[in-house]
């Protein structure tokens, strides 16, 4: 609606700053329903399984909201792990997908139930010896294909350090039959934010033609990466065309194989990016002879991504939607060039009003940091109707916390 986001769910965001104290982070949890619900009914066709990247974001409550709507997990260290399991998650729910960890960390995972994608040879070499054919494991394949929205999230090229690369398929049958290692999936993942069906399909198809090899395979695991739309309008992920296409791809496959796969995606942003707000506030409007600075109480140790990647995230006035358009430069307040957006036109913004970043819900405050020993905000879950804290702010006393000698 026209409010959306000034409120959610009907709840006044400006008052929950007022009450939670900025920033503070709002998640809405009929967003993630409704992605999730998305993505079930374009796989509806398939014997299709969602789970959450939770690298994403790992509130706790999230992760429960995650549970409750039948979705499950993807951990990438013992700590997801825990916190999975803390959700309420059984360890068989949750798959881990390490890149180059101790093999101890491995041997934790899969003697907790959790199934293992396997990502170097040395590290099937390991599994083989360690468990024989008494435990199951997935194998991570680098397809070497180049997709993604910036260089930094690609992660299935031929330059890629993550997975087993496909031109190693020799290699990795010879390994399983060595040990008689019992692999039930293949997994891979392409990379984030990609918008078009074509590198789903490549992949998918190069998973469907290594799966000829693997005759006891149960699961074809295609990764996350769905493009969510961070710039208002953009083009995203097209999930109705994307599913109908691999799901036919993928039907056509089992029957023709006579297989009887599951189809498992691990979407972070497509289910929880559009959900988010990181809320902040205006300390000072600078006019600068060369620029606007708009300097808000929040910096590169709260959202990163604009740092880190370039990323664009929308800024909304919502302390003055009807103001003026001016064009500002958002900075943060660390000791560092944190620029959120460059010379971007916003209603007139004044000391103490509130602005809105939207798509905050993936990589927002797992990305954060105490530099500058600045607190990690607060978390708001809004979910039928009702506001939640589920994180309060730090404080100094958590900054303190792990250091000795005070
Ligand atoms: N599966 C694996 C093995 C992954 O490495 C990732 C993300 C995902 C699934 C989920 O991808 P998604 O659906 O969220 O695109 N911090 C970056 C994104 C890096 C993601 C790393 N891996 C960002 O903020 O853009």
């Amino acid at each position: 609606s026209d409010h959306y986001p000034y409120s959610i769910q009907g709840i006044d965001p400006i008052q929950l700053t007022k009450q939670y104290g900025s920033p503070l982070y709002v998640y809405d949890g009929a967003t993630i329903r409704r992605k999730a619900a998305e993505l079930q009914y374009a796989f509806a066709g398939v014997n299709m399984k969602i789970k959450f990247a939770c690298k994403a974001n790992t509130n706790l409550a999230i992760l429960r909201l995650m549970r409750e709507i039948g979705v499950e997990l993807d951990v990438v260290s013992p700590g997801e792990l825990e916190m999975g399991k803390i959700a309420g998650y059984d360890a068989s729910q949750i798959t881990f997908t390490p890149s180059g960890v101790d093999f101890e960390e491995v041997r934790e995972a899969v003697e907790t139930g959790a199934i293992v994608n396997v990502d170097s040879l040395p590290l099937l070499e390991w599994f083989g010896q360690t468990y024989g054919n008494s435990k199951p494991c997935m194998i991570r394949i680098k397809p070497n294909v180049a997709a993604g929205g910036h260089t930094k999230i690609m992660t299935a090229h031929a330059d890629s350090k993550f997975g087993i690369s496909v031109l190693l398929l020799d290699e990795i049958l010879e390994m399983i039959k060595k040990y008689d290692i019992k692999v039930i999936g293949l997994h891979q993942h392409t990379g984030s934010d990609i918008k078009d069906a074509e590198p789903f399909l490549k992949v998918a198809d190069i998973l469907l033609e290594t799966a000829k090899h693997f005759p006891d395979l149960q699961i074809i695991d295609l990764g996350g990466g769905f493009k969510v739309s961070y710039l208002p309008g953009d083009a995203i992920t097209d999930m109705d065309l994307l599913g109908k296409k691999i799901s036919k791809r993928f039907r056509t496959f089992c029957e023709e194989y006579g297989r009887d796969l599951q189809l498992w995606f691990e979407p972070g942003k497509f289910l929880v990016s559009e959900s988010g707000f990181l809320f902040v506030t205006t300390n000072v409007v600078k006019e600068d002879p060369a620029r606007n600075f708009v300097h808000v109480d929040s910096g590169l140790n709260h959202l990163i991504r604009p740092m880190m990647y370039g990323s664009y995230h929308h800024i909304l006035n919502i302390s003055n939607p009807k103001g003026e358009p001016k064009h500002y430069n958002v900075v943060g307040y660390i000791c560092e060039t944190d620029t959120f957006a460059t010379d971007r036109e916003l209603p007139e913004v004044r000391q103490g009003d509130v602005l809105a970043f939207l798509n905050a819900g993936a990589y927002g405050l797992t990305m954060s940091s105490n530099y500058n020993a600045r607190f990690r905000p607060a978390e708001v879950l809004i979910d039928n109707g009702e506001a939640k804290l589920v994180r309060r702010r730090e404080t100094m006393e958590d900054l303190l916390r792990t250091q000795t000698g005070l």
